[in-house]
């Protein structure tokens, strides 16, 4: 038996080559994980087309994001065995706690060979247990862009029933967001640059939708749409464009969580202004821990996938990442 495995010699989509190598052996405390579906993240893409200052050892394999089924285990481990479904933690080392330091963070396809690959080994902290309702291609959305949409509205801002929650955009971190709000009975307000998106957003359960392309000026969408009060709480992707812009979108003593720079990450702000006079709180954050991860299951959220992609299919699944077309998530099954 062989071991499928997505490598780049070198950066760039076109480098995405499906080899061969021999399936690994667990050392004692590690677990042989036969990987069913990997879901592919923003982040993937930057480290692929060489945006993410990593230092790749090459060949490298990329994808942060793996659910499969045990195969073997080391000989000191008890907590797992063969025919175990399970998911892959991407900050392998963050077990519980408030943060970690990127000195110390041990993260899959970033700071070590990713899952793109029919069998991996990972330490035995290093997964968590999945509820037979959810699929493979399901659980692999979840390691990065779940929990990090639960760590910024669960376990900073602590959201409320009755809050408005503003997400941005229809990628996969805000389409957790939108379904982590709508559980916890948040009101939600969403962007999107598509009309067509929108509607979907609708469908979903978003109570307001703003297109902010046709919208620039969309915090003042997003006042008008509160009674010039603000959002309790916003994820910001963007960055360097939108964080000023999150910053007016929130009420005051309003949360934004900054998660991504889908448009770069050198920002510039007005603290006074955009922040400190009306008691606004911005908070860094890097996904999460495996005690989120578990509790993120627990809330029994049914992600959103756009499209399933066979692994032959990798450069393809990338191409659609690139283009930004996609609706939640997009999926690699093995
Ligand atoms: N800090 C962390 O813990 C963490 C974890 C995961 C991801 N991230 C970061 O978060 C960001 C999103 O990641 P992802 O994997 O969810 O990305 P993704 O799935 O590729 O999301 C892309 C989507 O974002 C939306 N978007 C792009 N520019 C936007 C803008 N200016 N304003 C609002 N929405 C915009 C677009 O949605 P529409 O097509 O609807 O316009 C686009 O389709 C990335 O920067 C990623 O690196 C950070």
């Amino acid at each position: 038996m062989q071991n499928r495995i997505v490598q780049i010699d070198k950066t760039g989509i076109d480098a995405l080559k499906v080899g061969t190598t021999s399936i690994p052996q667990p050392a004692a405390h590690e677990v042989v994980v036969n990987i069913k579906a990997v879901s592919l993240n923003f982040l993937d893409l930057m480290i692929v087309k060489g945006d993410f200052p990593t230092g790749l050892p090459f060949p490298y394999t990329p994808g942060c994001d793996g659910a499969g089924i045990v195969t073997a285990v080391g000989e000191a481990v008890s907590d797992w065995k063969t025919g175990d479904r399970v998911a892959l933690t991407y900050v392998q080392n963050f077990l519980a706690g408030e943060g970690i330091a990127l000195k110390d963070a041990v993260r899959i396809g970033w700071q070590t060979q990713g899952v793109l690959a029919d069998y991996v080994t990972v330490p035995d902290y290093g997964l968590v247990k999945l509820p037979d309702s959810l699929s493979f291609e399901e659980a692999a959305t979840m390691p990065v862009a779940g929990v990090t949409a639960w760590q910024g509205l669960i376990n900073i801002a602590n959201i409320q029933p009755g809050q408005t929650v503003l997400v941005q955009g229809t990628g996969g971190v805000s389409m957790f967001a939108l379904q982590i709000a709508l559980q916890a009975g948040a009101r939600v307000i969403a962007t999107t640059s598509s009309d067509a998106k929108a509607a979907r957003l609708k469908t979903l359960g978003a109570d307001a939708v703003i297109n902010y392309k046709t919208h620039p000026d969309w915090q003042e969408e997003v006042l008008r749409l509160t009674g010039g009060i603000g959002a309790d709480v916003t994820l910001d992707v963007g960055g360097k464009d939108t964080i000023r812009q999150s910053l007016q979108a929130v009420k005051v003593n309003g949360w934004v969580c900054t998660a991504g720079a889908l448009t770069g990450s050198e920002i510039t702000l007005d603290v006074y202004g955009d922040m400190n006079l009306n008691f606004k709180r911005l908070a860094g954050l890097a996904v999460g821990s495996r005690e989120s991860f578990r509790d993120l299951l627990k809330a029994g959220i049914k992600p959103v996938i756009d499209k399933v992609y066979p692994i032959a299919e990798v450069q393809a699944a990338f191409r659609e990442l690139e283009s930004g077309g996609h609706f939640g998530k997009l999926v690699i099954t093995l």
